[in-house]
């Protein structure tokens, strides 16, 4: 049985303290899900946020890291400094990675192989824009930035591989896909794996969804059959929004 996953993406937001007060409150939340659940605080609340959360059953992720194990790259990163401090996955490929970082398919397939070789887990994120859906191309989009980051990899890699499906127009903008534009998504995802690596392989795979996902539109959308669970942006800065959408499988 594939795992549910709720991860909060909580980007550029919260200092320490409010990372620690929001921390305090997440804990505070009764949980009546089996979802896993997950927040990535910035990258230099990490390690006060892994101690907090230390003894929960709320697992501390990073936003992203860089390729190289270590050397000249001011201001990055490496999968052994995260893992060094306990955290042990990370979101790569978001969206906001690819448009403002200039994230690569070729640069992400690096970093994938870095974090896996290190034996994390890795939230891969994808998705088409806006311009894609409306010309029909939002499937053959989202196939290549699959293809292109991940069909390297042996068929076991995939344990330690989550999906998130994001479409661009969906994240901030208060726009979900409607529950049925999310599985028919997702349904093509698991095909695409299953083309590749076998139905055994696909079945195993979660796939989450992210775009403006909110304790109102969660149940519904998780309530799809190849919906996972989700990657959450805006609604995981409040601790009760995020545990109604965790409790909304
Ligand atoms: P929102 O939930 O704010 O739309 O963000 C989604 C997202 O980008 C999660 O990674």
């Amino acid at each position: 049985m594939r795992k549910q996953i709720v991860a909060g993406n909580w980007k550029m937001n919260n200092d320490l303290a409010e990372t620690l007060a929001l921390l305090t409150d997440l804990q505070k939340q009764t949980q009546t899900s089996n979802a896993e659940v997950m927040v990535a605080p910035a990258f230099t609340n990490l390690y006060k946020a892994f101690e907090a959360l230390k003894d929960s059953n709320i697992e501390v992720i990073a936003q992203n890291m860089h390729y190289a194990e270590n050397g000249a790259y001011t201001g990055e990163i490496s999968a052994s400094m995260l893992k060094s401090i306990g955290i042990n996955t990370v979101i790569l490929g978001h969206s906001e990675r690819r448009e403002y970082f200039n994230e690569t398919d070729e640069s992400l397939a690096k970093k994938v192989d870095a974090a896996l070789e290190k034996g994390m887990r890795i939230i891969f994120c994808f998705g088409e824009e806006l311009a894609d859906r409306k010309s029909g191309n939002e499937g053959t989009v989202v196939e290549n930035q699959i293809k292109n980051a991940l069909f390297h990899l042996s068929a076991a890699a995939f344990q330690n591989i989550i999906l998130a499906y994001e479409p661009v127009w969906a994240i901030g903008t208060g726009e979900t896909a409607s529950p049925e534009q999310a599985q028919d998504m997702h349904a093509f995802i698991r095909k695409t794996l299953a083309n590749k690596y076998g139905a055994d392989i696909a079945e195993e795979v979660s796939i989450l969804y992210g775009g403006s996902c909110k304790p109102g539109n969660a149940q519904e959308i998780f309530s799809k059959p190849d919906v996972d669970g989700g990657l959450i942006g805006g609604a995981s800065l409040k601790a009760e929004d995020f545990y109604a959408i965790v409790n909304a499988f």
